[in-house]
């Protein structure tokens, strides 16, 4: 009766030592995210949180309502909990360094994910994974252009002010329209990458300029579907009266293009979370790692918005 007991105990004490190694193993890691402005960013958010479960991560993740102020303090408290990495979406382009130069002396590793920053001591990072906002703005341009035949007054609605993805994105549309001298921004302003917004201004440039629209460019499908929304409410045919024309390839948009309302969505791939990790881990093993990866994106229309709708996976 005693040895079994004595037994018990022993077969306890392993199993606490093996917890508390599993434990120990077990990789934390910050996650700084923007917020939940858009569809995209609400699949960027699964597609981190669902990488994190299947590889056993402890993730810590904070939502910043899209203010730096909130994504500073967040980083702050991860060095205080001594996580093993950050993985950041950063809101804005610049005013990192501060806080980016007390992670260094932390020495953690930050993967940034999805949107660029500006330093100028590029150590302060590790790796970049994210799409080409440039390029996905002058497809939209090339797009737009051939489907006016280069004639016509255009109305833009860009992100987020300071954002890498609406600095980007306007240059590359603006890049992309030099070969159209006929098509003209008419009107630019921020619908700050949400639909209520995007419905807001658009609702503005229509009673500005009315029936002179001959298209919307909008830097998200978000703020697309909002102007798609206020064009009806004018009592227009968004799709046909007026051409819209997006970036991210969402869900939405593609029920959109289908429904004859948005005509063109250039995809910005959200699911980041695979290539995060991947990056996470080859830094902690030594390995090296690009500063950069470019995540490669297509171009949808109504053309074939119908048959891939079922395959999309955001
Ligand atoms: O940084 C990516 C952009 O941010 C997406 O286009 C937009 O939907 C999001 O809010």
């Amino acid at each position: 009766m005693k040895s079994l007991r004595a037994l018990h105990v022993l077969a306890l004490l392993v199993t606490c030592a093996c917890d508390k190694q599993s434990k120990s193993n077990k990789l934390t890691v910050g996650f700084s995210q923007i917020g939940a402005e858009s569809a995209w960013r609400t699949a960027e958010t699964d597609s981190i949180r669902s990488e994190a479960e299947k590889r056993g991560v402890d993730l810590k993740m904070s939502d910043a309502q899209q203010k730096q102020e909130n994504q500073i303090r967040a980083i702050r408290t991860f060095i205080a909990q001594k996580v093993d990495a950050i993985i950041l979406a950063p809101v804005i382009e610049t005013g990192w360094e501060p806080v980016l130069r007390e992670v260094k002396r932390a020495k953690i590793p930050v993967v940034l994910v999805d949107r660029g920053i500006k330093v100028s001591d590029e150590s302060l990072y590790d790796t970049l994974i994210a799409s080409d906002f440039v390029q996905e703005g002058r497809m939209a341009a090339e797009w737009l252009g051939k489907k006016l035949n280069g004639q016509g007054n255009i109305v833009e609605l860009q992100g987020t002010a300071g954002a890498a993805p609406a600095i980007d994105r306007k240059k590359g549309f603006e890049e992309g329209l030099a070969r159209f001298p006929g098509l003209k921004i008419v009107k630019s302003q921020s619908g700050d990458f949400t639909r209520s917004k995007g419905k807001e201004v658009m609702e503005a440039f229509l009673k500005a300029e009315g029936k002179n629209i001959k298209a919307v460019y909008a830097h998200n499908d978000d703020m697309a579907l909002g102007a798609i929304q206020a064009i009806e409410e004018a009592g227009l045919k968004p799709g046909t009266d007026v051409i819209v024309v997006s970036i991210d390839g969402v869900k939405g948009a593609f029920e959109a293009m289908v429904a004859g309302k948005l005509n063109c969505s250039v995809e910005c791939n959200p699911l980041l979370g695979p290539a995060a990790f991947d990056a996470v881990e080859a830094i902690r093993a030594g390995k090296p790692v690009p500063k950069k990866t470019i995540v490669k994106d297509e171009l949808f229309d109504q053309s074939n918005a119908r048959d891939v709708i079922a395959s999309r996976k955001y």
